[in-house]
C-alpha cells in the first residue's frame, strides 16, 4: 500500500557475523524530504514500544487524545507491533479501531528491532524511499526517511539490537536486518543535519538511567548479545552525532528518562507498554517536549 499520510483515507481526503558487513541491500533514503504537516497542526505525540499490545493501545491512545487536545499525529518510535505472520491484521485494526474514536489520523511509525523485518523490507522494495501506508492510520518509514512537519525537519531511522536474538529463530522471530548496516548509516548521513531524530535503538552517551541500565547489564546479557548491542549503538551514534539533532527521541530500553547534551541535544527514552512515560507531546512550533503520565491514573 502506498499513498500521502497527509490525505488519510478516513479523512476527506543480526546476527554478530553480520554486524561488522554492510547489508546487501540498502534501505534507506535522503533523496526527498516530504512536506507531512497536517493543516493547523501544532503539536504531536510521541510514544514507543506498544508491542502489538491491543490492551495497552486501547488505554494509550484515548489517553493521548485527552491530555492533548486536537492532537492527531502520533509518532513511534518502534517495537510497534508489525508481525503478520504472528498476529494478522487484528494489531493493526485495534489502532486503526482506538485512533478512529481519539480523531487520530495518523501513527507514523519508526520501526524497531521486534518486527517482521522481512515483511516491512518487502514493502519498502516496492516504493523505495517511501513511507509505507500499513493500515487506515499506521505508516511505516524507511531507514533514513526524512520529512518535515511544521517546518521542522525529522529523520526516521529505525531498526536496533534484540539482546535475546539467541532465544530466536533467524528470519522467524529474529532478522538480521533489525540492525542498521554502516552503509544505510553513511546514506542517512549524506542528507546532512536534521531538527529531529527518531530512532529505535539508543546511543553510547545517552540519558543517565539508559547509560546506568546498559552498564549494570541487569538481565545478565552473555558477551556475544552485549558485543552485538553495542555495534548497533555504535552505528546509531555514528548517525547522531554526524546529523546532530536538537532532539533525539528513542525506545528500546523501556524506561522514561531525559538530560541535556554538553552540546545542547535534548535526547528523550521512552517507556513502553504499560509503564509511566510511554507517551509525551511535542509542541512542533516551540519545541516543548511534555510527558504526559500514566493512563492508569486518573
Ligand atoms: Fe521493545
Amino acid at each position: 500500500m502506498r499513498g500521502n499520510p497527509t490525505t488519510p483515507s478516513r479523512l476527506p481526503a543480526c546476527h554478530p557475523d553480520r554486524a561488522g558487513a554492510a547489508h546487501d541491500g540498502v534501505m534507506t533514503t535522503n533523496e526527498t524530504v516530504d512536506d507531512l504537516s497536517l493543516p493547523g497542526e501544532s503539536v504531536v505525540a510521541m510514544a514507543g514500544d506498544w508491542h502489538a499490545d491491543s490492551r495497552w493501545c486501547g488505554q494509550v491512545i484515548p489517553f493521548i487524545a485527552r491530555k492533548v487536545p486536537g492532537v492527531r499525529t502520533i509518532l513511534h518510535a518502534g517495537d510497534f507491533g508489525f508481525w503478520p505472520p504472528l498476529r494478522g491484521k487484528s494489531f493493526l485494526g485495534t489502532v486503526d479501531y482506538w485512533s478512529a474514536r481519539a480523531n487520530i489520523s495518523r501513527v507514523l511509525v519508526t520501526p524497531g528491532n521486534h518486527e517482521q523485518w522481512a515483511n516491512l523490507n518487502a514493502e519498502f522494495a516496492k516504493n523505495p524511499n517511501q513511507i509505507v501506508q500499513m493500515s487506515e492510520v499506521v505508516w511505516v518509514m524507511p531507514r533514513g526517511f526524512r520529512f518535515t512537519l511544521a517546518g521542522r525537519s525529522f529523520m526516521s531511522f529505525g531498526g536496533g539490537a534484540s539482546l535475546d536474538f539467541q532465544d530466536r529463530v533467524p528470519e522467524v522471530s529474529w532478522f538480521y536486518d533489525e540492525m542498521a548496516s554502516d552503509a544505510e548509516v553513511d546514506q542517512a548521513i549524506a542528507g546532512g543535519p536534521v531538527d529531529v531524530l527518531l530512532t529505535h535503538e539508543t546511543i553510547d552517551g545517552g540519558t543517565p538511567l539508559v547509560e546506568r541500565i546498559i552498564g549494570a547489564n541487569p538481565m545478565g546479557w552473555n558477551a556475544t548479545e552485549l558485543a552485538y548491542s553495542a555495534v548497533s549503538r555504535r552505528r546509531i551514534t555514528r548517525l547522531y552525532e554526524a546529523v546532530k539533532p536538537e532532539v533525539l527521541v528513542h525506545g528500546h530500553i523501556h524506561v522514561k528518562d531525559e538530560t541535556v547534551t554538553a552540546t545542547g541535544t535534548r535526547i528523550y527514552s521512552l517507556a513502553c507498554d504499560w509503564e509511566q512515560g510511554n507517551a509525551a507531546s511535542f509542541d512542533l512550533e516551540s519545541g516543548a517536549w511534555q510527558w504526559l503520565g500514566d493512563p492508569r491514573r486518573r
